[in-house]
């Protein structure tokens, strides 16, 4: 398969012109899914290109070749979710090797890291990489793999990618960088030093809030040898329906992130302003701490943001059920406006220590801005805003008539759920 190369092409036209014309069938222009689990061989002793759909599959490949292209890499493995692609890197690191991690990361990651490290896969180290003793850390620790998550999820914080990097090669640690709230065009951690990029395709780069799906891009021939050799053996690709979807998304993205990016400036400007609002979370606001940095490291800011809002929690209950633009749901990088809790939602898994130490407070909501009317989200913020600042010392959103047993019953009924469904916690106060 040809590679389509930044140097030569602009990211946007590799985006749309990525698996054009790939067809030699019948000369498609979009390539047709291949659906089948497993292809004919001639004879036992030629094996066909494709022979068995878990190891390598024609749609999938086209995916995984545009994310190279995208990310500049030397290949890539799509997988089943963004936590497969996680879990894959993790394949690289035995029970003496040292993982460092940053401890305000997404829930799920923190989960997974933790889980693991407790039966004995790795060691690991949480970390603040925005800390101004973060290199000498690095240097003490002597991790074999180094996470990074930029932004951050749901903070919004920003780690110097370039200056880890230059770290770690002091140490011979592998970086890896999840580069979901971004995407490729917004930012691009291999060219800034990482071996490794991770992404959950569920968010930006499918972009229609109908896919989960995950990949990872690797920077040498050699690391994405041994990453697809782990995919195959745990089984984690994706599948071939969704590696179509996702490439049909990523057409789009080059505009989708101008305006994620153009509407979450002006939301986090309207929110900033506001004198409900006591603290807003956005690398495109000249006063976010690592503001310079990300106009460095960012070619777009994207379309996620977090804010913590004055008053109690049902203030924020309040906030968050007079929008009308804005779904109460988790997952993020659609075309469609979502509003989140970290604390009780996408973040319910982090214990509550870590929470707090990360900065996850109760007041924290998480927007994942659209790309619906710039205009229309700002009334629609505006109006909620004046619902959470009016509401009444002590009274509730107005939403429930539970009686605060029948409330507790619902958190016993809860508890057990998925940690992906709205939590024990945010349905009493609903
Ligand atoms: C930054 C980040 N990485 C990874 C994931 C996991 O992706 P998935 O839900 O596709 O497994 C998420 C999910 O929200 C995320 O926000």
């Amino acid at each position: 398969m040809t590679k389509l190369n930044s140097q030569q092409y602009d990211l946007a036209t590799i985006a749309v012109q990525t698996g054009l014309n790939s067809d030699s069938n019948h000369n498609s222009v979009v390539a047709p899914i291949y659906m089948a689990t497993n292809y004919r061989f001639d004879d036992m002793t030629q094996p066909p290109q494709y022979d068995y759909s878990r190891c390598a599959n024609p749609t999938r490949d086209l995916l995984a070749n545009a994310l190279a292209e995208l990310e500049g890499g030397a290949g890539a493995t799509v997988t089943s979710s963004g936590m497969a692609a996680i879990n894959l890197v993790l394949q690289l690191l035995t029970p003496q090797d040292t993982l460092v991690a940053p401890h305000d990361c997404y829930g799920g990651t923190h989960r997974l890291f933790e889980s693991l490290a407790k039966k004995g896969a790795f060691k690991l180290v949480w970390l603040n990489f925005y800390a101004d003793d973060v290199e000498q850390q690095l240097l003490t620790l002597k991790p074999n793999l180094i996470w990074l998550e930029t932004p951050s999820n749901p903070l919004v914080r920003i780690a110097d990618i370039k200056k880890i990097c230059k770290t770690a090669k002091l140490v011979n640690a592998l970086v890896a960088a999840d580069n979901t709230f971004l995407s490729p065009l917004g930012q691009s951690p291999l060219a800034l030093g990482t071996d490794i990029v991770v992404h959950s395709n569920t968010k930006y780069l499918n972009g229609h809030s109908d896919v989960v799906s995950g990949a990872v891009v690797c920077k040498s021939e050699e690391l994405q040898e041994q990453i697809a050799w782990w995919a195959n053996n745990t089984g984690v690709t994706g599948s071939p329906f969704d590696s179509y979807m996702i490439l049909r998304g990523i057409r789009t993205l080059p505009l989708r992130i101008k305006q994620h990016s153009a509407n979450a400036q002006a939301v986090a400007e309207l929110l900033q302003a506001h004198e409900f609002v006591e603290k807003v979370n956005y690398p495109g606001l000249s006063n976010h701490p690592q503001h310079q940095l990300a106009n460095e490291q960012h070619k777009f800011h994207g379309g996620m943001l977090s804010f913590e809002l004055k008053g109690t929690e049902n203030n924020v209950a309040a906030f968050v059920n007079a929008l009308n633009l804005f779904t109460l749901a988790e997952s993020l990088g659609g075309t469609e406006s979502l509003v989140c809790h970290p604390g009780t939602m996408t973040h319910a898994a982090m214990p509550e220590e870590a929470q707090l130490e990360a900065g996850i407070t109760k007041q924290l909501v998480r927007f994942s801005v659209g790309i619906e009317d710039k205009s229309d989200l700002i009334a629609d913020v505006l109006q909620a805003l004046a619902v959470a600042a009016n509401l009444k010392d002590g009274e509730s959103d107005g939403s429930t008539n539970e009686s605060p047993s029948k409330l507790d019953d619902l958190v016993d009924e809860t508890e057990n759920s998925a940690s992906c469904r709205l939590s024990p916690a945010l349905a009493a106060l609903w």
